[in-house]
């Protein structure tokens, strides 16, 4: 039996990187390992990422020297930061460094970079229509990451820049999902007036990650963006609707109204979603379905993703 190469998973029990994992360890014909990382390799989620045959490995994103033990040997990597555990767009970039960094070092063949849109690029810091967050940046989660693409390539390490999409399980973790109005009835609320907004199942990322890994070297240097699908608000409370049998309507607010809510990250996510907004075709055009169909067949849409998911999503 030929040997496999081993891909190392940044946030191997997460949504990103455990998508990835599974992918891998799904296909067992296919030529690759899976190195999971993990802070606690004696968690539930760790051991059991163990017993479906990954290799567990310890290693911290804030630790540069874990970083490159755990990448050594590697073929690939994919690496993925934590920008919501600490709000923090300079820590981001450290680890985003720290990564690039580590691969470097371990000379490891293809990174994929789970990043997203310098949003400076399209509404430099002058640009008062959306407010400057934290001194430097339009939208932090954003602006971190796609400034780190520099340091990926800088470096010459052999990188694909994968652009994320919002996932769809922010319905049932982030607080995103149907709320009760005045009346009673439930709405989901964005700030994207009539604009799509291209999502994705958050485990589809690390299945299409498995695609592009699988690619190899087609995809090396390149930029690939991908979703399930692009929808409006009304087309998502459509489908909510259909799914749990209870009406649900798109609650379109103007974002300063949405930077107004007051939750951490508010101002972030307000910023985010007039972005996606205003640069709708740019946005959408980043995030090709054809493309993100052809890495993982299986991509799920909303509505297959809600047949499976509706009864995870929180009601009032
Ligand atoms: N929500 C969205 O719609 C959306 C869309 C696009 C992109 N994103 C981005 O996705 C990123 C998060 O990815 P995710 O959703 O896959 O994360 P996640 O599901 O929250 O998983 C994070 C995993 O990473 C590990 N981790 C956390 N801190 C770590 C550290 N310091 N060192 C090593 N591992 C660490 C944890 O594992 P252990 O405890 O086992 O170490 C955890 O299981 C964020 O930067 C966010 O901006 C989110």
């Amino acid at each position: 039996m030929s040997e496999k190469k081993v891909i190392a998973v940044v946030g191997a029990t997460g949504a990103q990187g455990g998508g990835l994992v599974s992918a891998i360890l799904n296909d067992t014909k296919g030529g690759f390992r899976a190195r999971a990382l993990t802070r606690d390799v004696q968690s539930e989620k760790a051991k059991e990422l163990s017993r479906l045959g990954a290799e567990v490995v310890a290693a911290d994103v804030d630790d540069p020297e874990s970083l490159k033990k755990a990448f050594e040997g590697a073929h690939a990597a994919y690496c993925v930061t934590f920008y919501w555990a600490h709000f923090s767009p300079e820590k981001e970039a450290a680890q985003a460094a720290a990564m690039a960094r580590a691969a470097k070092d371990a000379g490891v063949g293809h990174v994929i970079w789970s990043t997203l849109e310098d949003t400076r690029k399209w509404v430099p810091l002058s640009d008062d229509r959306m407010p400057t967050l934290m001194g430097k940046y339009k939208v932090p989660h954003f602006d971190a990451k796609g400034e780190a693409d520099r340091v990926f390539l800088d470096l010459g390490v052999p990188t694909t820049l994968l652009l994320t999409s919002f996932y769809w399980d922010n319905l049932i973790h982030f607080g995103m999902g149907p709320k009760k109005g005045p009346d009673g009835t439930l709405a989901i609320t964005f700030p994207m007036d009539g604009k799509l907004l291209p999502g994705i199942a958050a485990d589809d990322i690390g299945r299409c990650a498995h695609g592009i890994f699988v690619k190899g070297r087609e995809y090396v240097g390149k930029t690939v963006g991908i979703a399930g699908d692009h929808l409006t608000g009304a087309q998502m409370a459509a489908s909510l609707t259909r799914a749990l049998g209870r009406e649900v309507r798109y609650n379109a607010v103007p974002p300063e109204v949405y930077r107004s809510f007051g939750f951490p990250g508010a101002d972030d996510l307000g910023n985010m979603f007039q972005f996606k907004r205003d640069f709708n075709e740019a946005f959408c055009g980043a995030r090709n379905l054809a493309v993100a169909r052809s890495l993982y067949p299986g991509l799920q849409t909303f509505d297959q993703w809600l047949a499976v998911n509706k009864g995870r999503i929180p009601l009032e």
